[in-house]
């Protein structure tokens, strides 16, 4: 039995977006038929580049009724949790690297009423989650070392998807298995076809030539990958 949702869902990342413009790039969004806005919020000690906070989340929560998945690129990922939510989101992600206490801070999101991702880097095998799957809601997988948007496309994480969606089905839970980093034309469909159900994606959407006929071309894709 398929623990998947009916149709795959895109998550155009705002990092690749003009940080001027962000509302009329979120109105981009909602015409564009994408169904998630991913917001990725760096501290600069997790990783190297900082971007943006609480006080951003608060106002695009005002500007979209799209859910908002807050990918969380920051230390003691515990002390800002639950705050995202509050701020607005309706997915938190949190990196198993940054958090040793992983089950508590996935409590402090669901409690707060989000859904409760966790994330792994591109070297953590997905195996590492092997006793906390009654704990998320959904896994981000990174498909590039996270900081940057516009890097390539580690393709190691196919086999990370496929080990994913066989360890959903053995044990019969049904998160979603999320990809974020160098998505593009040439992955979308080989990726929902090993198993993702959201796919992130920033440059292949905000640097094209038309931001609206990106998001359909990825969908067209992602479609082909769930119907092969
Ligand atoms: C990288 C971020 C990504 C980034 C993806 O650390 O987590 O969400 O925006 O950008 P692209 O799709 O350009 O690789
Ligand atoms: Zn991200």
């Amino acid at each position: 039995m398929s623990l998947r949702p009916a149709s795959p869902l895109l998550a155009p990342s705002l990092l690749s977006a003009d940080f001027t413009r962000l509302g009329e790039e979120l109105r981009m969004i909602e015409a564009s038929g994408a169904q998630v806005v991913h917001v990725d919020v760096m501290d600069g000690r997790f990783v190297p580049n900082i971007t943006i906070g609480l006080p951003v989340v608060e106002s695009l929560r005002k500007a979209t009724s799209l859910p908002l998945d807050c990918h969380l690129m920051i230390v003691e990922p515990l002390r800002y949790a639950a705050d995202f939510v509050k701020a607005g989101a309706d997915w938190v992600s949190i990196h198993q690297e940054a958090d040793p206490h992983l089950n508590r801070t996935l409590a402090s999101i669901r409690q707060a009423g989000a859904k409760a991702g966790v994330v792994l880097n591109p070297g953590t095998p997905v195996e590492t989650l092997v006793d906390l799957v009654d704990d998320f809601d959904f896994v981000l997988l990174m498909s590039v070392n996270p900081g940057f948007g516009g890097q390539s496309f580690i393709p190691r994480v196919f086999d990370k998807v496929k080990r994913l969606d066989a360890l959903r089905t053995e044990r019969g839970i049904p998160f979603l298995i999320e990809v974020d980093g160098g998505v593009s034309m040439k992955n979308a469909a080989d990726l929902v076809l090993a198993g993702a159900d959201c796919l992130v994606a920033g440059n292949a959407v905000f640097r094209a030539e038309s931001p609206m006929q990106a998001v359909a071309g990825l969908l067209g894709e992602m479609d082909r990958g769930r119907t092969a």
